[in-house]
């Protein structure tokens, strides 16, 4: 691994993994391609260690020609690919970008990655092509269902999930058919500094501390696994460096409480680091809201392989976790205001949370 290509690395898991990686890893170069969306911001990447080892390329995933470009001219070795639209709410709202950018998009940088390590020369041995994946491309479980493990088949229910799901399927067939070295992780939900706080966590605290609604879809029951961060980025630094070509790991943290439970404890946190100044309970602010359409009931991962095969552990517990975000977010008032001016997720907000509130 010596130039590495980071698609992506301007959102929530990049930029956390390319502040990872190059503590990590003395010896290489990382070029972080990302075409900054309404996700993206360089806000993220501000402060970054060892920089003179890092390159921001602004740049779009569904451009063939700039992409054959980019890895010839900086002899890209390995690509840890994570560039996506990664919010299940607006891939129902809108699915069409979710198949351009995640399916067409995965399929573009296959192409330029089988092209420049394949065809125009025999780099089998020396590259990776990492992919990025998600526990939702396995559905939702029933009570009493066993967790998802690496051979559980696929059964994605939203658009977001669907289009993971097929560029998994896309990076599979290329190590089949072409024999592209890949490896493919899917995570559970993520949270942590950096999160664009349109997620469940960041929206939270953030809606909180201006004392605005806290919405909980449905009844609140719904479950997920919940992973710090920097665990996952972690596991992605394992299996890129010591996981067999042609793998697939699953990652979770084996923390799952219901919605609600996340919500209240983020609340208690805030009770204890920041009371209102009215002097009242942040639970106070809990409004049950109409629900996500589809919406998957519950998520468990068994992260057993990883664990066996590459010697993974998570670091941190959900509570120590939730405390250091809830803190992290407390202590950058610069980087909120700077997130809170990206337009599109103004407008975006309001929007959603008018509509929901009027069916609620
Ligand atoms: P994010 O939305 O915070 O960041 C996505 C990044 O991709 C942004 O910087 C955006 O500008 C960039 N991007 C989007 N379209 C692009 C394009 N066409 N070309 C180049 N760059 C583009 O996402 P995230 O939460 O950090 O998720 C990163 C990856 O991890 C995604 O593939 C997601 O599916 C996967 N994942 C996320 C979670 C989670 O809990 N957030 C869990 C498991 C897997
Ligand atoms: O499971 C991994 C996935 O986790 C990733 O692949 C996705 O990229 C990531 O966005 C995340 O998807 P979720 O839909 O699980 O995350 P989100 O934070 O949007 O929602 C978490 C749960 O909280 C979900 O059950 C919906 C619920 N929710 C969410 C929001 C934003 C609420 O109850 N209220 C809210 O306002």
């Amino acid at each position: 691994m010596k130039n590495v290509l980071i698609t992506g690395g301007a959102g929530f898991i990049g930029s956390n993994f390319i502040r990872y990686l190059l503590n990590a890893e003395k010896n290489i170069h990382v070029f972080n391609l990302d075409a900054l969306t309404y996700a993206g911001s360089l806000e993220n990447l501000k402060d970054l260690p060892f920089s003179e080892r890092y390159t921001f390329i602004n740049g779009n995933i569904l451009d063939q020609e700039f992409l054959n470009g980019l890895l010839r001219e900086h002899q890209i070795d390995t690509i840890v690919h994570f560039a996506a639209e990664s919010h299940v709410d607006r891939s129902i709202l809108g699915p069409g970008q979710f198949v351009q950018t995640n399916i067409v998009g995965t399929f573009t940088l296959l192409e330029a990655a089988r092209k420049y390590w394949l065809t125009e020369n025999d780099l089998q041995e020396q590259v990776r092509f990492h992919h990025i994946s998600t526990d939702e491309v396995f559905g939702s479980l029933k009570p009493g269902e066993p967790a998802w493990v690496e051979e559980t088949s696929y059964a994605p229910n939203s658009p977001y999930a669907a289009s993971k799901a097929s560029s998994d399927h896309l990076v599979r067939s290329y190590g089949h058919t072409y024999g592209l070295p890949y490896s493919v992780t899917n995570c559970s939900n993520n949270y942590g500094p950096y999160q664009f706080p349109e997620k469940l966590i960041p929206l939270i605290i953030l809606n909180a501390l201006e004392e605005k609604p806290l919405p909980v879809y449905g009844d609140g029951q719904q479950v997920r696994d919940w992973l710090h961060v920097e665990d996952h980025c972690s596991a992605i630094h394992l299996v890129i460096s010591k996981g067999a070509a042609g793998s697939t790991y699953n990652i979770g943290g084996d923390n799952q409480p219901a919605n609600l439970t996340i919500v209240e404890t983020i609340c208690d946190i805030l009770d204890e680091q920041k009371p209102r100044a009215n002097g009242t309970a942040h639970r106070d602010l809990i409004k049950f809201v109409q629900d996500r359409p589809g919406h998957d009931r519950r998520y468990d991962m068994d992260a057993g392989k990883i664990r066996r095969e590459l010697g993974w552990t998570p670091r941190r517990t959900l509570n120590e976790g939730l405390l250091d975000t809830v803190n992290w977010y407390l202590s950058h008032p610069e980087w909120v205001l700077a997130i809170r001016k990206q337009l599109d997720y103004q407008s975006w907000l309001a929007k959603n949370y008018d509509a929901r509130e009027k069916t609620s």
